[in-house]
């Protein structure tokens, strides 16, 4: 199934993921929908192209008309932040949760619904790369919002036959993504002074965002990775599908290149670790499904990044 010509309703369509997938679907022929609380300013040069519905996915009645037009549903709107669902923890359940499910609840006539959920719902992996079998020990209140999100997919595919597939994604990064995030914040140091670290032996999986939208519509338009006809057997599913480049970079690491860059350096402040020291996700089977594969190294991914910001890119 092409995405062309199909009416796609992106939830978080103006975050930093959600407005580079608004992008490209427009790109490609779609017509979009992008529904989120917040700000328009990622979606200031598409804002023509597409219509913006600014409201939220705890609001049932907000979502009804949106949804209604809808063919395909890239389900992306979250408290994304690991820090803020800890602030937060009944906040994060109102919306990533009880949001998901409001979303889920209009879906029974979509073709397809995407749901983007997260690596860190695996908690501190038993062994890597974690393929998708691996338990879902995640615990932090951020990774269990998503398993529930997850959980509540299946229910729905249960209740009414809604075809869809969940993505776990690795730590994505580019420009427009929040200044608040690991690689921004980095790149905004290092452009003033010596870079900060925090933890430099732990270990993740870092993919460019151009590369994250190319998977997630492959998986939208990709029969095969989508769960259509119900089954009690989850491992007999397609999804879920590991999303990332399928390989670990220390923080170490990622603050090497980016200082080189910079042509500055870095230092370890010796903060506490989080709880996961190390993730990486196996992508055989996302691979081995669409035929995606990452196009952008971690090295070509930052330059672009670092050029972005360096221009005075917001984030
Ligand atoms: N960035 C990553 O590294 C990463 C990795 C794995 C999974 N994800 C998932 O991908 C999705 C997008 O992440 P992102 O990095 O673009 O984050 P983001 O914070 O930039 O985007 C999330 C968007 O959701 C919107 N939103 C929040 N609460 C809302 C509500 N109640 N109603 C409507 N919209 C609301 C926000 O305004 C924001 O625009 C999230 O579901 C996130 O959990 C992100």
């Amino acid at each position: 199934m092409k995405l062309a010509g199909k009416t796609v309703c992106v939830t978080g369509g103006a975050g930093f993921i959600g407005s580079a997938l608004c992008r490209e679907l427009i790109l490609r022929g779609a017509k979009v929908i992008a529904f989120d609380t917040g700000t328009r300013a990622n979606l200031r040069q598409i804002e023509n192209d597409l219509e913006i519905v600014t409201a939220d996915v705890r609001d049932l009645d907000s979502l009804r008309e949106p949804i209604r037009k809808s063919q395909v549903v890239f389900h992306l709107a979250a408290i994304e932040r690991r820090t803020a669902c800890q602030r937060d923890f009944a906040l994060a359940l109102d919306v990533n949760v009880q949001g998901t499910a409001n979303v889920l609840s209009l879906c029974s006539h979509v073709e397809r619904l995407v749901f983007m959920s997260s690596t860190m719902v695996y908690g501190e992996p038993k062994y890597l790369p974690v393929d998708e079998s691996h338990p879902l020990d995640g615990y932090e209140p951020y990774a269990v919002t998503k398993i529930a999100g997850e959980s509540l997919c299946k229910a729905y595919h249960f209740l009414n036959g809604l075809p869809f597939a969940i993505v776990r994604g690795a730590n994505t990064f580019g420009p427009q993504q929040g200044f608040d995030c690991l690689i921004p914040t980095m790149i905004l140091q290092g452009l003033k002074r010596t870079i900060e670290v925090w933890t430099p032996d732990v270990v993740r999986d870092f993919l460019y965002v151009d590369d994250c939208v190319d998977a997630l519509i492959k998986v939208a338009e990709t029969e095969a990775a989508v769960s259509k006809h119900f089954t009690f057997r989850w491992d007999a599913h397609s999804t879920p599908l590991n999303l990332g480049q399928g390989h670990g970079t220390t923080i170490g690491e990622l603050a090497g290149i980016i200082s080189k860059y910079l042509h500055t350096t870095w230092v370890d402040v010796k903060k506490p670790p989080p709880v996961t020291s190390k993730i990486v996700g196996n992508i055989a089977r996302i691979s081995y499904l669409t035929g995606w594969k990452p196009k952008v190294s971690l090295e070509e991914g930052l330059r672009r990044t670092i050029e972005y910001y360096k221009a005075g890119g917001k984030g």
